[in-house]
């Protein structure tokens, strides 16, 4: 027999393994080795499987931890462990056999700090390079439909904003590129697959609408220095993160307080009529129940106009018993493979007309961070 604990343990290993090989597979570049280790540390060393075991499953332990450890961190910064973690514009620092004890010792020391972090705070990652593949679908949309229209966009489980504000970041797919040269945030994918579709001109964002349960403020300094905490410690993510927040703060977009599934017919409304309807949902699907899954999918009928859902979202349930595709799309074999090995994206979109009807198609898997988009 098992006790509650042991499950937890197994459960936050399991999940911090998967983590780890999604983010930091073999063949990914060597500044994602931290957050690898990171999340294997999470997995093994006993003080912090301890501290992830502790957490309640439905709040991410293993990134809940890992956040709590950033934030510490960028607080302390004359503590050992600090020198291997990327700060903006610093780069990766190196990794060497040094990190894993300077971070058990900080966890010990600071165990009930960190146990305090991680239950004040939720973990919530925002990055925005994750707009590459949202664009890439738009691409495949607007170039099956055939249309230039503009976008009413809302984002579901926006955070902080970022993924709004995909028109104002450029995108470079190999030889091909979209978006002001002179933007601040670039996002160049490694390309894998097909070639991703990429649209000839910047969509126009006519109407845009930012939701989430818990909107955050970039103005706020200490809900920045959370956010920051959540960005994975790769050199390139947080220079992004650190760029796109400027840009949020830069162009205020509306955000509201609310739930993607109970509100979604009341938020939709007010979205302008004569723009194509475009839901854009990035790690957001993966974290509801099969329950609220299922009345997102009933609601997308009784909007009573065509919409476009776009979902970048692992499969579920999260980990290597992963079969369905958030969108209840047939899932490609390839698709499965990916996400047994761990934790990966799978690129999704379904088309809901007026009338009822839908069709969609799993169209690829994308990195976690951004790094790579695989397009079938
Ligand atoms: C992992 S974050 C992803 C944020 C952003 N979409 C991205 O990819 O960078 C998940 C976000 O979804 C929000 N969220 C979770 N459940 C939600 C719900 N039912 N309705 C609206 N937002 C939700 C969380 O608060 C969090 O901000």
């Amino acid at each position: 027999m098992t006790s509650p604990e042991a499950e937890s343990r197994a459960r936050v290993r399991e999940q911090a393994l998967g983590i780890a090989a999604g983010w930091s597979p073999a063949d990914a570049p060597p500044s994602w080795a931290l957050t690898a280790e990171l999340f294997r540390a999470i997995a093994t060393e006993p003080e912090l499987l301890t501290l992830g075991a502790r957490i309640p499953a439905d709040r991410l332990p293993p990134l809940l931890l890992s956040a709590a450890i950033r934030c510490l961190v960028t607080r302390r910064r004359s503590e050992p462990l600090a020198r291997y973690f990327p700060t903006p514009g610093s780069g990766q620092p190196p990794l060497d056999r040094g990190f894993r004890p300077a971070l058990t010792a900080f966890t010990r020391e600071h165990a009930d700090e960190l146990a305090a972090l991680c239950a004040e705070h939720r973990y919530q990652m925002n990055e925005v390079a994750r707009s590459a593949d949202v664009v890439a679908v738009l691409g495949h949309v607007l170039g099956r439909l055939d249309t230039e229209r503009p976008i009413a966009l809302v984002d579901l489980g926006t955070g902080a904003g970022l993924g709004l504000h995909l028109d104002r970041y450029r995108y470079v797919f190999g030889e091909r590129a979209v978006g002001d040269p002179d933007a601040a945030v670039t996002v160049a994918p490694e390309l894998r697959g097909r070639p991703a579709p990429l649209p000839s001109r910047m969509p126009v964002i006519a109407d845009r609408l930012g939701v989430d349960v818990e909107p955050l403020d970039l103005d706020d300094e200490r809900v920045r220095d959370w956010l920051a905490a959540c960005i994975p410690p790769e050199t390139g993510a947080v220079d992004r993160f650190a760029a796109a927040s400027a840009v949020a703060r830069t162009h205020p977009a509306p955000m509201r307080r609310g739930d993607a599934v109970e509100d979604l017919l009341e938020l939709c409304r007010g979205m302008a009529e004569d723009a194509l309807l475009v839901l854009v949902d990035t790690y957001v699907h993966v974290f509801l129940t099969d329950p609220q899954r299922a009345a997102f999918r009933r609601r997308l009928r009784e909007l009573g106009r065509d919409v476009e859902w776009i979902s970048v979202d692992p499969l579920t349930p999260l980990g290597p018993d992963a079969c369905d595709s958030v969108q209840g799309l047939p899932v490609p074999p390839r698709a499965l493979q990916a996400s047994r090995a761990g934790v990966t994206g799978v690129v999704g979109h379904l088309s809901v007309g007026r009338d009822g009807r839908t069709s969609g198609e799993v169209l690829g898997l994308a990195h976690p961070g951004g790094a790579w988009l695989e397009w079938f």
